[in-house]
């Protein structure tokens, strides 16, 4: 909230000012629009489209087979909840990779189709060109480094990244370079906490991290996970803030049982 206690609505600068002023940014992922609209009210600073939409809610192995027109149709639904919240789309496997002005093609397909305000990216200067040509188109880039699930097959596991001093420097030089570049954040996924302080501090962009340890100037972490709707899924870094998995259960349960004993509906609950 601002001082004059207005919602104050969340651009790329605003969070560049709240790392100046130590302020932690919290960022939650969202597909859908009712969920995104539950995340805005409650005062959430960003919201990732993540292609994890793949994972939880197509119920895909990985991030992979999620397509563009898949992401868009995403991310439409959630701008249309937001108010506050600034929204960052992931563009998916195959939409940037290896050619830049398709990359830009769909960064620009995200942002004509689905109003959404910034676009992420996976990768450092392998993906160098890629992001300097939608950068200089004005879209906003968020970057993502450390675990970069597009990549699951090259790494061959979900284990931390950057544990070697040789990956460590690699990721250390890909962040500068993408500050360089103009990102305007940078996501750090599951590697050391030390290195996720030093990338940090050595960075005038704000970082996010997701199992990077605390010293990030923020966290995010993907809403079925945190909301405990995600089972058999138990990484260290996460935190479940409820088990709804268990609520939910039990309100089916319980219509079920309304149902089947005539219960449901009753004397006021009809026309
Ligand atoms: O797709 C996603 O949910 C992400 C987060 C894990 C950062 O990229």
């Amino acid at each position: 909230m601002s001082v004059h206690g207005k919602a104050r609505k969340i651009t790329t600068q605003v969070l560049r000012d709240m790392k100046q002023n130590n302020e932690k940014i919290a960022m939650l992922t969202a597909y859908d629009y009712s969920m995104a609209k539950i995340l805005d009210r409650a005062g959430i600073d960003v919201m990732l489209v993540g292609d994890s939409a793949s994972n939880v809610m197509a119920g895909n192995m990985t991030t992979l087979p999620i397509t563009l027109d898949q992401m868009i149709y995403h991310a439409q639904s959630v701008v249309r909840a937001a108010k506050r919240a600034l929204i960052v789309v992931d563009l998916p496997f195959g939409s940037y990779q290896g050619d830049s002005k398709k990359a830009l093609e769909s960064a620009v397909r995200i942002m004509k189709e689905s109003g959404a305000h910034s676009i992420k990216m996976e990768g450092g200067k392998e993906i160098k060109e890629s992001v300097e040509r939608i950068l200089s188109a004005g879209i906003p880039v968020m970057a993502h480094l450390g675990l970069t699930p597009q990549s699951i097959y090259k790494f061959g596991t979900y284990s931390v990244r950057a544990k070697e001093e040789s990956e460590a420097l690699r990721l250390k030089e890909d962040a500068l370079l993408l500050e360089e570049l103009g990102c305007f954040a940078l996501v750090l996924e599951k590697i050391p906490a030390s290195l996720g302080k030093e990338v940090s501090e050595s960075l005038s962009i704000p970082t996010l991290g997701i199992g990077a340890g605390k010293y990030t100037d923020g966290q995010v972490l993907v809403v079925h996970d945190m909301l405990g709707i995600t089972q058999d899924f138990h990484p260290r870094f996460l935190r479940r803030y409820l088990d709804l998995t268990s609520e939910i259960d039990g309100a089916v349960k319980q219509y079920i049982n309304d149902v089947r004993i005539n219960d449901f509906p009753n004397e006021s609950e009809q026309y």
